[in-house]
């Protein structure tokens, strides 16, 4: 074959799409219960909205964003990320103007240029919630304890949430000269990825993943313990509403986040079942993200996880299998006289909203049993020429193997009573 897929992007083939509807339906339900509303923006932007947004000398905006000259020379990009789209749409179409909070969610497809490995892609899918118009620390946590709701409700255990506070205007360009002293004496040890940030983003050095730059700064000053009044007021409001709530969380100060409009609250959920790329999700605060995208001051906050990585995590949670759904009922015609009479019934069945199938291919009834059978039918329904002369069927119950004859019009109720999901 010619063709493959691009690297780094996958097939969804349907032996994994009902795990993806699976955690896809719970993500709207619950979204609806915190009432948060959906949110779709266009798959590409101009280029301009993420260098701004997420920052020009972030490694999304530097080496990772697919980004393209279309027909009329404009420079555009597969979006990378959503809040920095959703922002965008928020100040484009007033939204504030129509309720003073707007509660978003999504789920859509993003792309970056990493280096593919297990739970990073290049073409990968999130879930997000963001929060815009309140500066408050109750919508910080209200998006982290809907976040730890949600892999509550899949099952997932092995997960811890981190949080931290990196500073604001006012506070972190003191901190970040504190910082640069304690790095100066060491630059040469530094990586080259730290040595290079070091003028240009040094708190991305202090949670580099290079085991020598975490030794060298190990004791590196936090942000966390340099902030203004109203960062560490805001911080210990966040910590006791989620102790109310019921979430368990650990402060780390090196938590710092791989996007710059991140102000005050920055948090990680992460997995031990991921390996090397144990964020589940991530997000924070952004209360200057607005301004910088031409807006107006607008605080928000908000979260985003990766779809493929939450599956991953799902697949090895013992208490978190998820089960393929099979046909309910398959019909299998014993002779060809019965085959279109029986299809009607098979309409019949759907209408009355029973999963099913039936034979598409003119095979045997023994053929058809023994698709009935791999499909994993709870139930079969067999006729021929008599009993289509007599209008009735022949009900069979798979797993207990008995079966008996039905007239036609009572089929739906009897199999409505023996499949409850189906009424
Ligand atoms: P992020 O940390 O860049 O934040 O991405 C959020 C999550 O997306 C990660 O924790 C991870 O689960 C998943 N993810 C990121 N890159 C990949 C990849 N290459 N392959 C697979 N999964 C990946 C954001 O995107 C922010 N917009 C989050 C946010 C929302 N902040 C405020 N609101």
């Amino acid at each position: 074959m010619k063709f493959k897929s691009i690297t780094g992007t996958k097939d969804l083939l349907p032996g994994e799409s009902y795990r993806w509807h699976y955690v896809e339906e719970k993500f709207h339900k619950l979204a609806r219960r915190y009432n948060f509303r959906e949110i779709r923006t266009p798959v590409f932007e101009h280029t301009e909205l993420f260098a701004r947004g997420i920052g020009e000398l972030t490694d999304i905006v530097g080496k990772e964003m697919y980004t393209f000259e279309d027909r009329s020379g404009n420079s555009l990009t597969l979006k990378p990320e959503m809040t920095a789209a959703v922002v965008r749409a928020y100040l484009q179409h007033n939204l504030g103007q129509q309720q003073p909070v707007s509660k978003l969610y999504y789920l859509a497809p993003m792309f970056r240029q990493e280096r593919p490995q297990k739970g990073r892609l290049r073409q990968f899918h999130q879930f997000g919630l963001e929060i815009i118009g309140t500066p408050g620390a109750l919508a910080d946590a209200e998006i982290i304890v809907m976040t730890a709701d949600y892999y509550a409700e899949l099952g997932i255990t092995n997960v811890k949430l981190k949080i931290n506070s990196v500073g604001c205007e006012k506070c972190r360009p003191g901190y970040k000269e504190k910082l640069k002293e304690f790095l100066r004496p060491k630059l040469s040890d530094l990586s080259e990825d730290s040595r290079r940030r070091f003028e240009t983003n040094p708190l991305r050095i202090i949670d580099s993943k290079d085991e020598r730059d975490r030794e060298l700064t190990e004791k590196a000053p936090l942000q966390k313990d340099h902030l203004c009044n109203e960062c560490n007021e805001h911080f210990t409001h966040l910590q006791d509403i989620l102790r109310e709530a019921d979430v368990e969380y650990a402060v780390d100060g090196k938590i710092v986040r791989g996007l710059d409009y991140y102000t005050k609250t920055a948090f990680e959920f992460i997995s031990s079942a991921l390996g090397s790329q144990d964020a589940l999700s991530g997000g924070g605060r952004y209360d200057l993200l607005a301004r910088e995208l031409g807006g107006k001051n607008v605080p928000a906050v908000g979260v985003a996880g990766g779809i493929e990585r939450l599956l991953l995590v799902l697949e090895e949670s013992e208490n978190a299998a998820v089960e393929e759904p099979h046909p309910a009922v398959y019909l299998a015609a014993a002779d060809d006289t019965a085959r279109i009479w029986l299809y009607g019934i098979t309409q019949q069945l759907r209408r009355n909203n029973i999963p099913c199938e039936t034979d598409l291919m003119l095979r045997s009834l023994k053929a058809q049993m023994r698709e009935a059978s791999r499909q994993n039918a709870a139930y079969t329904v067999i006729a021929g020429a008599e009993e289509r002369n007599k209008n009735e069927v022949v009900l069979k119950d798979m797993k207990a193997g008995d079966q008996q004859n039905v007239p036609v019009d009572e089929l739906v109720h009897i199999l409505q009573k023996q499949l409850p999901e189906s009424k």
